[in-house]
């Protein structure tokens, strides 16, 4: 794990982070255990882009990145038949497969309640909305380019590495996964550094803001949006100044519209 690697002057990258490691108590415990306002105000972003998508209209849908955050796989839920949530870390895939195996912790039901009430075509049930969810133990570098209608990332391109340059690498393969003319939508942290989880555990971080995120995903897609959000003090303070949200398409085949 980072805390217990030293790289000199050397940005941490990806391959440098023992991501089997990430601690998903402490992470659940210092996000997602009660809903804040900041996940209101994703979810309600997000959600603008899934009211416009028909139930079941899209074959397949990745979350890049999921970790144990269920809210952005709910909302996939809505349009795409299954989603696949890639991770690459052990402990988060073993919290993914038995919250589908045994039933969601009763902590995600006011984030399922929140999301329904934004997007109304949503199973009337979680376990039925994650009933469409594989989880996959993998690298998202090594996803095929084309496959998903839908790409969605939560907090990963920016908080993989303190590079640059590998930041705006998994941007460029999250795009890359969706078909052309496919939805993209995320959320990055804005401006954080690397930081801690729990008391001990030091993550990286590479600083982005609005405009990062527009130069990177510009070339990448149409009909780019790109917002921001304020940090919420409700959560703990990693160094962040609150939350960039976007949503894009990927190019459209020449001749194709809409
Ligand atoms: C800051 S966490 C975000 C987790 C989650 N998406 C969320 O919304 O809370 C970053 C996640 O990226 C995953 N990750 C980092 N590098 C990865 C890679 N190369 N392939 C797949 N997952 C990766 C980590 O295991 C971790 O779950």
């Amino acid at each position: 794990m980072l805390a217990s690697q030293t790289f000199g002057a050397l940005p941490i990258r990806n391959d440098d982070v023992d991501w089997d490691t990430w601690p998903v108590q402490d992470y659940l415990a210092e996000n997602y255990r009660e809903l804040h306002p900041a996940d209101a105000e994703v979810i309600a972003h997000h959600a603008e882009l899934y009211r416009k998508l028909a139930p079941g209209s899209i074959a397949q849908s990745v979350e890049f990145g999921a970790g144990p955050n269920l809210y952005p796989l709910m909302l996939a839920a809505s349009a795409c038949r299954r989603v696949d949530a890639v991770d690459a870390g052990a402990a988060n895939v073993a919290y993914l497969t038995g919250q589908l195996r045994h039933g969601p912790d009763a902590s995600w039901q006011p984030f399922y309640a929140l999301c329904r009430r934004h997007v109304p075509n949503l199973p009337a049930t979680l376990p039925e909305a994650l009933s469409r969810v594989r989880v996959i133990h993998g690298d998202v570098r090594g996803l095929p380019s084309g496959r998903y209608g839908l790409a969605s990332m939560h907090f990963v391109a920016e908080g993989a590495t303190e590079d640059f340059t590998e930041f705006t690498e998994f941007c460029r393969l999250f795009a890359r996964c969706a078909v052309p003319g496919g939805h993209l939508v995320a959320a990055f942290m804005e401006n954080m550094p690397t930081y801690r989880i729990g008391r001990a555990s030091r993550w990286p971080g590479c600083p982005v803001d609005p405009d990062a995120v527009r130069e990177v995903f510009a070339p990448l897609t149409e009909w780019l949006s790109v917002t921001r959000i304020n940090a919420d003090p409700t959560l703990p303070d990693y160094g962040d100044s609150g939350m960039v949200l976007m949503t894009g398409r990927t190019p459209s085949p020449p001749g194709r519209y809409g």
